[in-house]
């Protein structure tokens, strides 16, 4: 046992490749969205890029997780294919896409900092929530501009994982095992929502060490093998074998402006930036989406944001090269 913590910076792709399957990244085909909880913020998205690419020939998805987007607007473009990093969320995209019937899609691993496509290839490129993800957005969006098409476009949906921040939930979960040795085998991951943040404590403890003795003398420990409270996490981290962080990032309308401009993209706008609600509002699609939103007020809306993990401040950017 290593009596000094490693620390592992591990990239946001390989979060989302564990991530893949659970939650909102669950195989799911109701209505090719992955999760009924975020119905409503999701057809929002939708709209928002139909509205944006409709009737583009080649589009490309990047970041494209289990398929949404692509999968849901397919019917409006020529083609699209979508990218990902994740082994995980493509095996998921692809079942759904076979589900789905449609035949304009492909979907397949790849890397937004290397993309393998040739110059001028496509006439859009779909960004949803995935350019905060990336870990070099220099080299993506000079990739995203070699493989553009003249005129070519990018649509691109973040939030402001700043915002979030102040409103940050966590969720807990941690296991023990014993071992034959004497010893307790520990994991424990933490996770945040500024932005995917995942700390992953795993460790080996000596069940005769001050820790393993404090665990052992603990009756609920005993029964559940679970952490109660975060006290004894710290006692944990100095044993620990590999931590995942990532940095905090601001994706503001001014940061995220100043991102693509730097890069070289032109005709910039930037809407409906505030929550899901305004981005509708701005895009005009209020009613359209009001049976999904099931008349959600803006009030309601407002408050919601402070409820739901993904109701931070969303941006919807589009640009040209
Ligand atoms: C927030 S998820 C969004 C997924 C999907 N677009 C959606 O809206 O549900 C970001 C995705 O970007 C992917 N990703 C991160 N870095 C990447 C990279 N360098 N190249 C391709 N995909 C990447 C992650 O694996 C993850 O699936």
């Amino acid at each position: 046992m290593k009596d000094r913590p490693i620390y592992r910076k591990v990239e946001q792709w390989e979060i989302y490749d564990r991530m893949a399957g659970s939650s909102i990244y669950a195989d799911t085909d109701k209505k090719f969205l992955p999760s009924e909880r975020y119905d409503w913020t999701l057809l929002t998205e939708i709209e928002l890029f139909i509205n944006a690419v409709k009737g583009c020939k080649k589009v490309l998805d990047i970041g494209c997780g289990i398929g949404h987007p692509s999968l849901n607007i397919a019917e409006d473009v020529g083609s699209i294919i979508g990218i990902d990093k994740s082994e995980r969320m493509i095996e998921i995209a692809k079942n759904r896409l076979r589900k789905s019937g449609a035949n304009n899609i492909v979907f397949e691993v790849g890397d937004a900092e290397s993309l393998k496509f040739s110059d001028k290839s496509f006439d859009a490129i779909i960004l949803c929530g995935s350019l905060a993800t990336f870990s070099d957005k220099k080299k993506s969006l000079q990739e995203i501009k070699r493989v553009l098409k003249k005129k070519g476009k990018v649509a691109c949906i973040e939030a402001n994982w700043q915002y979030q921040l102040t409103h940050e939930r966590r969720f807990h979960e941690g296991n023990f095992r014993f071992t034959e040795k004497g010893l307790i085998r520990y994991r424990y991951v933490r996770r945040l929502l500024h932005p995917h943040k995942e700390i992953d404590y795993r460790c080996i403890i000596d069940q005769k060490s001050v820790l393993g003795k404090k665990l052992l003398s603990d009756r609920h420990f005993l029964k559940h093998k679970t952490l109660k409270t975060e006290m004894s996490i710290e006692e944990v981290e100095p044993h620990c074998t590999e931590i995942e962080y990532d940095e905090q990032e601001k994706l503001d309308p001014e940061t995220i402006t100043r991102l693509f401009a730097e890069n070289g993209f032109k005709d910039i706008v930037v809407s409906g930036y505030g929550v899901m609600y305004d981005l509708l509002n701005s895009a005009g699609l209020v009613n359209k989406m009001a049976p999904y939103m099931k008349e959600l007020s803006k009030a309601e809306a407002g408050i919601s944001r402070f409820l739901h993990p993904l109701k931070t401040e969303m941006l919807f950017l589009t640009c040209k090269v």
